[in-house]
């Protein structure tokens, strides 16, 4: 396997397939000559100054992407290409029309394309939906999920609703996660200056289940990292999840208590970026396994169109209606 972008998250990469006992990592690929010498240092794996270099240097299976938003479509163009499966960061693309085309174009070359909602991976959101599964708190009613995050940075806010894209691009991975396919989305935005980022939002979604769900998102100058809670909203009781990985709280129908439940504080996988590492060995482990990926480019093709819905419902103050996957 190889790494494309070694930044903050694509050394989160190369470091899961260093430690997977059914991966090699073969190469790594940065246009940054300083942060493709560092990372190189840690791992002994060949160095590339770009995707057409890494392509006709190497023979590889999968490749892992952690390029900035706007140059995933790039790189995973050119990894189908050569025929590998693909481990791409959120969002798969920019827009909804070339998710599209690469979901087609990997179906075409039989290869498997996933895209990196890991929070369905931490502890939190991992245990709450077991039991859902196990029908714990009974039929499914509401999702209320509340989030926010440090304002991006110029290089991220290419848009002014980014917020929909790159940060809720995961939220609505989760909301279909939980309560399955969403078939309306209505969102108003607090912010008056048309010439700012939209940094607060309702989003009203509703399930073809006819479940509800909220999401209530902000951008905050200076916030240090991302604080999140959701609750699940069952017929026999709810799940509160903190901040992805913290806790599951627990809260039957029947009595007046509560059952917490945590992470093993002594073993790994309660940080935030193990749910990254842990959602790529279960990636490398399917692909050896000639399984689907356990998130895949339509899954990513689905967050996509809610974010896009959101956006057309912002703009025309209507709800809009999603059409069926
Ligand atoms: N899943 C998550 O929870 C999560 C969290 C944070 C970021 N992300 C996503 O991960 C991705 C990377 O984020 P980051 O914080 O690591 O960014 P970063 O800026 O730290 O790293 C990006 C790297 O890509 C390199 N790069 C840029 N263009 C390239 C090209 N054409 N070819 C090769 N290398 C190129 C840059 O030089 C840089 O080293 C983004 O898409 C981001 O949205 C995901």
């Amino acid at each position: 396997m190889a790494v494309i972008g070694c930044g903050r998250i694509g050394n989160l990469h190369a470091q899961a397939i260093a430690s997977s006992p059914r991966a090699t990592l073969a190469a790594l690929c940065d246009c940054d000559a300083d942060r493709l010498a560092r990372a190189a240092e840690r791992y002994a794996a060949a160095r590339y100054a770009s995707v057409e270099e890494l392509f006709s240097g190497e023979r590889l299976d999968a490749v892992a992407i952690a390029t900035p938003d706007h140059m995933h479509v790039h790189a995973v163009q050119a990894a189908l290409a050569a025929g590998c499966h693909v481990f791409c960061e959120k969002p798969l693309a920019d827009n909804l029309a070339e998710a599209r085309q690469l979901v087609r174009a990997a179906a075409e070359r039989g290869v498997q394309l996933a895209v990196d909602y890991n929070r369905r991976f931490g502890f939190g959101y991992r245990t709450a939906h077991r039991l859902l599964d196990e029908g714990t708190i009974g039929q499914l009613e509401s999702c209320l999920l509340r989030v926010t995050d440090a304002v991006p940075p110029p290089a991220v806010a290419r848009n002014r609703h980014v917020i929909f894209t790159t940060l809720l691009t995961h939220h609505f991975d989760l909301m279909r996660f939980f309560g399955g396919e969403i078939r309306s989305v209505y969102a108003v935005a607090g912010d008056g200056s048309p010439d700012s980022i939209t940094r607060n939002v309702i989003v009203s979604l509703g399930f073809v289940s006819n479940a509800l769900g909220t999401i209530a998102a902000g951008y905050r100058q200076n916030q240090s990292r991302t604080s999140e809670w959701m609750e699940l909203s069952g017929s026999a009781g709810s799940l509160a999840i903190e901040d992805v990985t913290r806790r599951v709280t627990l809260v039957r129908l029947d009595a007046d208590r509560r059952e917490i439940l945590e992470p093993d504080h002594f073993a790994a996988g309660n940080a935030f970026y193990d749910s990254l590492i842990d959602h790529l060995h279960a990636f490398i482990d399917h692909v050896a396994e000639g399984r689907e990926s356990p998130v895949t480019g339509r899954d990513a093709v689905a967050s996509l169109a809610l974010a896009a819905a959101a956006i057309e419902s912002l703009e025309s103050g209507h709800a809009i209606e999603v059409p069926s996957a």
